[in-house]
């Protein structure tokens, strides 16, 4: 039997609280406090004694805070603030305050300020409740609570966007030197279910203090936006902020329901393959080279795995590092495909995904022997060089055949006849002009030579 978890979920907390739990947390008391009742009798004497030692001024208890509001400050973004209760008297004891949001996300904290910015998904709305506590005295009473709700916003079920996902890459942009990165968006979802055929949804997104609707959409079937991309966006690359889309929307039959999501950077940005891989086999060691991807984050922050596979002999290799070299010893003359990704290392960030493979690369020769290429090779030069041959002297005989038609010597009126075959574009008419023009050519040819 561990007793802290016991007390931390007895009801009021201000009632029983043992000495040393100095968080201000409380819910409903369950089932298994019955049980503990034992234990609960034995701390609540504990209480009580420290309660008359450390607060001999508590004889009245805390008042609550007054004119407590939630106020929507941004997508995604409220702002809770409160004052002091007037008609609190003055005491030694320094006072602050409990807060506890009951939303799509929990949160429970405690604060001096009377103000205090939240970044929650508000689709669902939110109720929010403050009290005030002892700052210094976290196991005396505490004021009674006071709530601010906030609805949802208004909207018919089956309405609002679904299966909003989104995702983020970075690319180089040359030629800025105070932000040579930039971050692009893309966006998809599905509309939903019981959206009419005429919804129009809108996207926005808001990182930091920006706040961009989307320009560029994509549509379903029935032309409703159900993906959006941003080229460029105010999302800093290495950031650490939660990105906060939200999904609304208009039609002429019913009101959309908007959704809200908020995400983490480091859960969807697809990060870039390693630039440049090259690798190099001398003998039987095999080494690879790569550079970081294009990103933010510097050379440092970067996890690799590096995969060498061979479809002749059935080779396969893996290796995960975090330098951007890897050399390796093969023992088999084959024909090797070498790939690596990278993934952004905890040393800078939370773990994310890996970035897709590189294009493949491949070294080391194929179990064919050379000799065999070389006389390929050759067989085929030689082929094309007679074939080149056979084809002139073929001309030229044609032409000693058909000796050309005196054509007009004006070069204007030539240049119109080949203008308006040319115009007239079909594949005969082509090579019509082009036998016309190989004739003008050899007839001068001939003029020179002979
Ligand atoms: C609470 O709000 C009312 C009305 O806005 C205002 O008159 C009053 O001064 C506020 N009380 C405190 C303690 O700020
Ligand atoms: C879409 O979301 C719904 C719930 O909102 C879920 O049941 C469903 O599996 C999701 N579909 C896909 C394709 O992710
Ligand atoms: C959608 O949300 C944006 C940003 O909050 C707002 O400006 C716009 O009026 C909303 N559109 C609809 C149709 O509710």
């Amino acid at each position: 039997m561990t007793v802290p978890p016991t007390v931390h979920r007895a009801g009021d907390p201000g009632k029983r609280r043992a000495p040393g739990t100095g968080q201000q947390r409380g819910a409903e008391a369950g089932p298994d406090l019955i049980a503990m009742a034992p234990t609960l009798l034995m701390l609540l004497g504990a209480t009580a004694i420290l309660r008359a030692d450390a607060l001999p001024d508590t004889n009245s208890s805390l008042l609550p805070p007054v004119n407590f509001t939630v106020q929507v400050t941004g997508l995604a973004q409220v702002l809770l603030s409160w004052a002091p209760n007037p008609d609190q008297e003055q005491r030694s004891v320094r006072l602050g305050y409990h807060v506890r949001i009951r939303g799509p996300e929990e949160e429970d904290y405690q604060t001096r300020n009377t103000e205090s910015k939240r970044v929650t998904t508000l689709h669902g709305g939110l109720r929010a409740s403050v009290r005030t506590i002892p700052w210094e005295h976290p196991a005396a009473p505490a004021s009674r609570w006071v709530s601010a709700e906030l609805p949802a916003p208004p909207g018919s079920p089956g309405t609002s966007a679904a299966n909003l996902t989104c995702s983020t890459h970075t690319a180089g942009s040359p030629g800025t030197r105070s932000r040579p990165y930039q971050v692009s968006l893309r966006c998809s979802w599905r509309a939903g279910e019981a959206a009419p055929e005429d919804t129009r949804y809108s996207l926005y997104y808001r990182y930091g203090s920006r706040t961009e609707e989307c320009q560029e959409y994509r549509q379903d079937g029935l032309r409703r936006n159900v993906a959006c991309w941003f080229p460029r966006t105010a999302i800093d690359g290495k950031g650490r902020d939660w990105l906060a889309v939200l999904v609304n929307g208009s039609s002429a039959r019913a009101a959309i329901r908007p959704l809200d999501r908020l995400f983490a950077l480091h859960a969807i940005d697809q990060v870039n393959p390693p630039g440049n891989v090259t690798a190099e086999m001398e003998g039987t060691r095999l080494s690879i080279e790569w550079e970081k991807p294009v990103s933010a984050f510097p050379a440092h922050c970067f996890d690799y795995e590096v995969k060498i596979h061979s479809t002749g002999t059935g080779y396969f290799q893996t290796g995960k590092m975090t330098t951007n070299k890897f050399t390796s010893t093969i023992s088999d003359v084959s024909k090797y495909c070498v790939e690596v990704r990278a993934a952004v290392s905890s040393v800078c960030r939370e773990t994310g995904l890996w970035s897709e493979w590189s294009e493949p690369i491949y070294v080391g020769n194929e179990r064919t022997p050379w000799t065999e290429w070389y006389l390929i090779s050759l067989v085929a030069a030689t082929c094309s060089a007679f074939s080149l041959l056979l084809a002139c002297k073929t001309c030229h005989l044609w032409t000693k055949l058909f000796p050309p038609v005196p054509a007009p010597k004006s070069n204007i009126k030539d240049f119109a006849t080949t203008a308006d075959y040319e115009k007239t574009g079909s594949g005969e008419t082509e090579s019509e002009i082009i036998s016309y023009v190989e004739e003008q050519g050899l007839e001068a040819l001939e003029d020179l030579v002979f």
